[in-house]
């Protein structure tokens, strides 16, 4: 009991000092902008510079309030019926301009709806597809499947990009925690990914091999008939929240 405690207590304090440093850093920055804008009123060139620095900070602290707020978002699922082929080609279709030097592989076999969130399940295919683009600055391969088994949808993300350290891999999905460039990366997609899983009563997996590359795998659970009596019609609301099965496992 004390364990847990002290366990959540400090998971608390690495998440505060998470906010405080991504909140801190811009807003130390345009701190400083408003009183050089302030010493230098008629310059209308730094004027001008200076509030486009304002907006950048004011813009990169809106998106760590957006992430922290869908982490810890407690909204109801809009459960309906939804194809997970087509939401993961419409992922693909945002991030095409990030996909120039890397060749893409799709072998989509779970091609009929079922009942998920689809917003949340875009998000999960969003984040763990970014980090996979971002891991191959040199470009690369992405490979994404899909497919039934056991009664769960289950989707793999692979790329052939830098891959995880194993002194690193079970810290990927603690909030905040990154290894990229300040303003790069806030260090909460997996964190929020984690969060959607557990939430659709799924499972996430990940494996990864320095300088070989990572695969991610996630399964959810297959629910054709979105099973609330009051919503059986596509695209009507329901609550569904379940215990958490997701885990982390490094290979
Ligand atoms: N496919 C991948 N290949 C290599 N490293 C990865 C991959 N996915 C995640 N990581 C590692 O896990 C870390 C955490 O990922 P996460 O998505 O949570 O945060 P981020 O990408 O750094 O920032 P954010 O997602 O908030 O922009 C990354 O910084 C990176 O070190
Ligand atoms: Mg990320």
């Amino acid at each position: 009991m004390k364990r847990r405690r002290a366990e959540k207590l400090a998971a608390l304090g690495q998440l505060t000092a998470g906010i405080a440093h991504e909140i801190n850093n811009p807003l130390a920055g345009m701190l400083n902008c408003v009183k050089t804008m302030q010493e230098e009123p008629d310059n209308i060139d730094l004027q001008k510079r200076y509030l486009a620095l304002l907006h950048k900070g004011l813009k990169r602290i809106e998106l760590t309030m957006r992430q922290l707020l869908n982490y810890g978002r407690a909204a109801p699922l809009r459960i309906h019926q939804a194809n997970i082929d087509t939401i993961i080609l419409d992922c693909l279709e945002l991030l095409e301009h990030r996909l120039r030097d890397i060749v893409v592989n799709l072998d989509l076999r779970f091609n009929e709806p079922c009942c998920i969130d689809s917003e949340v399940v875009k998000q999960i295919v969003m984040n763990i597809t970014l980090n996979a683009i971002q891991a191959m600055p040199k470009g690369g391969s992405l490979t994404i499947a899909s497919r039934e088994e056991n009664g769960a949808m289950v989707l793999t993300i692979e790329d052939s990009g830098t891959g995880i350290g194993a002194e690193i891999q079970d810290r990927i999905f603690d909030p905040f925690f990154t290894t990229k460039e300040v303003g790069e990366g806030t260090g909460l997609g997996l964190a929020v990914t984690l969060a959607m899983v557990q939430r659709l009563n799924g499972r996430i997996d990940v494996h990864s091999r320095t300088d070989a590359g990572t695969t991610f795998i996630v399964a959810l659970p297959v629910d054709r008939q979105c099973l609330s009596p009051t919503d059986s019609t596509p695209d009507s609301t329901t609550t569904q929240q379940g215990n958490m099965h997701a885990t982390d496992s490094a290979g």
